[in-house]
């Protein structure tokens, strides 16, 4: 039985395609105003590429413990590719985390395994933690085939990584089917698969790797189903979308231990 306290618990906000940079000042301001001040989880906004920099002025301006995640790089430090945002510059506006491999980029861009491991590979490289997304969609649950799909792309998005840096990577498992559609997997279901998911990078890694290693649940967290997810014992965190979009339930999640201890 792996010790959880040994985990710091992380709570993340993913705004998606959402929020301009004034209004995520804003956000990112409220949000701070009702942090709990004895709070041990860790707290990152996931804003666009657009309100990295404001976003991060406010929170090293009025020194707030969040943290800052970016949602998605390349794989390259800099280079003619059109569009795209290089790791380089993510480090250089003192960003922490970057998701890597969310199932929105895997359906809608086409990204396989194999260009979300070289940009695992790239992001530990320049010492942004990434925050890795594996899970699989409804078809694949309906046959019962989840275990056998996330283990495939564990082996293919973490092949050939140093295993010195692994434990840097946070790993979100969120079910395709549960995200944005209000249905969430039973908080022991996502359990289970976590620590399925542990167990694979004990295989892959080392027992100690995989006892250091967080793994948060993704999919339809809201302040109501929070408890209950967060109490789970292989469950180190949330990452959140539409709910981290509105300050009054993103702080609630956050603070889900208040609901604990009554
Ligand atoms: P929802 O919380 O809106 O379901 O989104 C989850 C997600 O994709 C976080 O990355």
């Amino acid at each position: 039985m792996v010790n959880k306290k040994i985990r710091r618990p992380i709570i993340a906000g993913n705004w998606k395609m959402f929020k301009t940079h004034l209004k995520g000042v804003k956000l990112v301001q409220e949000i701070n105003y009702g942090l709990d001040k004895d709070l041990d989880a860790e707290v990152v906004v996931i804003p666009p590429f657009t309100a990295l920099r404001s976003v991060k002025t406010v929170i090293e301006a009025d020194e707030m413990k969040i943290k800052l995640g970016a949602q998605n790089m390349h794989y390259m430090s800099e280079g003619p590719f059109t569009g795209e945002i290089s790791p380089v510059m993510l480090k250089a506006l003192n960003v922490e985390y970057v998701i890597i491999g969310h199932s929105e980029r895997r359906q809608y861009f086409d990204e396989t395994d194999e260009l979300i491991n070289k940009k695992l590979k790239k992001a530990l490289d320049v010492n942004i933690n990434p925050i890795l997304c594996v899970g699989e969609p409804l078809k694949i649950r309906e046959l019962g085939r989840q275990k056998q799909y996330v283990r495939e792309q564990l082996n293919n998005c973490l092949e050939g990584l140093n295993k010195d840096y692994i434990q840097n990577i946070v790993i979100a498992y969120e079910p395709i089917w549960a995200i944005g559609t209000g249905k969430t997997a039973t908080p022991e279901d996502a359990d289970f698969m976590i620590s399925f998911i542990r167990q694979r990078i004990s295989r892959l890694f080392s027992p100690i790797i995989s006892e250091k290693i967080r793994i948060q649940y993704g999919g339809s967290v809201k302040p109501f189903n929070v408890v209950p997810i967060m109490v789970q014992p292989e469950i180190d965190g949330v990452l959140v979308g539409g709910a981290s979009l509105n300050a009054q339930d993103f702080i609630s999640i956050i603070n889900y231990k208040k609901r604990l201890k009554k």
